[in-house]
């Protein structure tokens, strides 16, 4: 049974393997363990049979939810994951009273922007060369009601 648990940091290692096989990086072992004792911070962890199979985590700040980093274990993609995954973070948000969650994403991510249409996010605008290999990134919305 698939498990949607507070991140913790024997988790770390796991999901920073994730990122940097499914994400041209991560945001890195230091950075994730301060997230961890962040106030704003919202880090969940997918877990199957104890095994981490995907990670996201967004800060809620003043109302909004703004999404850090969201990955699903490819052998575990299409199976509902990422969206057990949001679903959750779609419940932290309403507790603490956001209305709306953001995001980047790049461009050139179809299987993440498929996920995020398919989620009822719409597109609000596009940061010029904003990723190190000069991709765009396009910037997504979802009104919580
Ligand atoms: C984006 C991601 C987290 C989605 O996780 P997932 O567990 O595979 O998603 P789900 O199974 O919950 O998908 C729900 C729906 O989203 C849409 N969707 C998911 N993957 C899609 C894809 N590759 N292409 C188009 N639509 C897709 C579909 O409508 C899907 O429903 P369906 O399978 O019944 O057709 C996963 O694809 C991933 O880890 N990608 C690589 C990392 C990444 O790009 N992260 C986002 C950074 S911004």
């Amino acid at each position: 049974m698939i498990e949607i648990l507070k991140t913790t940091k024997e988790d770390i290692f796991d999901i920073v393997r994730l990122e940097e096989e499914l994400l041209d990086s991560s945001i890195g072992s230091e950075m994730l363990l301060s997230e961890l004792h962040n106030k704003y911070a919202h880090f969940l962890t997918a877990k199957l049979e104890n095994q981490v199979i995907g990670y996201i985590g967004c800060w809620i700040i003043e109302g909004e939810c703004e999404l850090i980093n969201f990955v699903v274990d490819k052998k575990h993609q299409r199976q509902k994951v990422g969206t057990k995954l949001l679903e959750k973070i779609i419940e932290i948000s309403h507790e603490n009273n956001a209305s709306k969650i953001i995001l980047e994403v790049k461009k050139t991510n179809l299987q993440a922007i498929g996920f995020y249409k398919h989620h009822h996010f719409y597109e609000i605008g596009i940061r010029k060369n904003y990723y190190p290999d000069g991709t765009d990134a396009l910037l997504m919305r979802k009104e919580l009601m």
